[in-house]
């Protein structure tokens, strides 16, 4: 790397991105990587969890926050806590599976100390041998800032430091909600499935392939062309499963995205409009549609069936599906390694064919076995070894630098074709990396 991408031997976050280019090392320089967990993971509010996931007291789950492992917990009053899953004695780590349920509190494995769902430290093992020497006060596990916005608990490590949810989530709340408010019940929760799997990238790959209309119908030709046949082959609409929808999605013109609509949003999110929209809305059946009528009145229901979101990304670590009720989360491992974690949530009150369809739609579309995704991740792969060349420096994010369609405060609109949502998340990644 150049000196002047350095300074004191440390990356100069400020000099590896301009207007319309970032370095290659953002991806592949394990130091900017380190800086990023302490600059953008260590800042940014993650999402972490729903409250169903911890129904009684004493259920927990394990989730991440960049390289720091958090234990959210439901207390004996009913609320949830979040802690680092590190014991206060020589370090061991409390849970090692990622739920569970420990209604006595986390004990850790080593010496048997045990820890309430706050973090408070309860016992210690041999307690006399601690007379005049231990006050368990002391020795608390320290806490995470939790807030929630409907029924989500998003994480914080700068505790009260950090700005309030609703000024990080800005205008992005409007895809949460557009998430909740299609449950004819008001609520949603989490279901059993879980996705996971890792590819060997950084973890910024995701969040500018998510929204990326040019590739589809490149890196996911193959796809394409086995999906018109199929769908030629089993008949009309109402036969197309949500992923064959996708798929059939992804081989339209580029005119098509063109027309489309990209949002970004000050903090490097981003969703597209509609691209899903075409052909394929199993959530808008008889029966569902008739019970949001029900729970949210006939012109309340249209506005929520109306909201057309392909795919909302809360920049830096989730990716947000209202359309198929599912939240994928990215966990940084190294510069080199990356894992995806995914959630399908039940809408209370809808049929159960909604919840089947999701299913169907992240195994489909979004997991590792997935005819779609297989070629992502080859591609983040393939992206990672170009860029450890030394035949180029700099990486153009100039798609579409002047096509802006409207600005707002809250918002930027734009052709879903250009890469204005790839320069977003570099404004926020130089101005979350330049505070030191
Ligand atoms: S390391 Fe946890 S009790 Fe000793
Ligand atoms: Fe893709």
């Amino acid at each position: 790397m150049a000196t002047q991408l350095r300074e004191s031997n440390r990356p100069n976050p400020a000099a590896l991105v301009r207007p319309d280019a970032v370095h290659r090392s953002v991806y592949t320089d394990p130091d900017i990587f380190q800086l990023e967990m302490e600059r953008i993971f260590g800042r940014a509010w993650m999402y972490l969890a729903h409250q169903s996931e911890m129904k009684e007291p004493g259920d927990y789950v394990v989730r991440h926050i960049g390289s720091q492992a958090v234990i959210l917990t439901r207390g004996k009053e009913g609320e949830v806590s979040a802690i680092f899953n590190r014991c206060t004695h020589r370090g061991a780590t409390l849970c090692a599976f990622d739920k569970g349920s420990a209604p006595h509190g986390h004990q850790c494995p080593y010496h048997g100390w045990m820890f309430n769902a706050d973090g408070t430290l309860r016992f210690v093992s041999w307690p006399k041998n601690y007379d005049g020497v231990l006050d368990k006060k002391d020795f608390a596990i320290q806490q995470v800032r939790l807030e929630e916005y409907r029924g989500f608990l998003f994480g914080n490590l700068r505790g009260d430091a950090a700005p309030p949810l609703v000024e990080f989530l800005g205008h992005m709340k409007s895809s949460i909600d557009d998430l909740v408010d299609r449950s004819p019940a008001g609520e949603l929760e989490c279901g059993q499935y879980v996705l996971r799997h890792y590819y060997r990238a950084n973890w910024k790959m995701t969040f500018e392939n998510l929204n990326d209309t040019i590739h589809p119908g490149f890196a996911h030709s193959a796809s394409v062309v086995s999906a018109k046949a199929v769908a030629n082959e089993v008949g009309g609409p109402g036969a197309i499963v949500p992923t064959l929808g996708m798929m059939l999605a992804n081989g339209k013109p580029i005119q098509f995205f063109q027309d489309l609509d990209m949002v970004t949003a000050p903090g490097g999110h981003s969703y597209i409009g509609g691209h899903m929209g075409a052909d394929y809305s199993p959530d808008t059946g008889d029966g569902y549609t008739r019970s949001l009528i029900e729970y949210h009145g006939a012109e309340k229901a249209r506005e929520v069936l109306s909201v057309d979101r392909h795919l909302t990304l809360l920049y830096p670590s989730s990716f947000w599906h209202a359309r198929y009720q599912t939240i994928r989360i990215i966990r940084p491992v190294r510069h080199d390694l990356t894992e995806m974690i995914g959630f399908v949530f039940r809408l209370k009150g809808a049929p159960e064919e909604t919840y089947r369809n999701a299913i169907e739609y992240c195994t489909g579309a979004n997991s590792a076995a997935s005819p779609v995704i297989s070629d992502d991740l080859e591609i983040y792969e393939r992206c990672l070894l170009g860029n450890q060349s030394d035949a180029r420096e700099w990486i153009p994010t100039s798609r579409g630098l002047h096509e802006d369609r409207e600005q707002t405060n809250s918002f930027t609109r734009m052709p879903a074709t250009s890469e204005a949502y790839i320069r977003n998340q570099f404004a926020a990644w130089a101005d979350y990396m330049g505070q030191a």
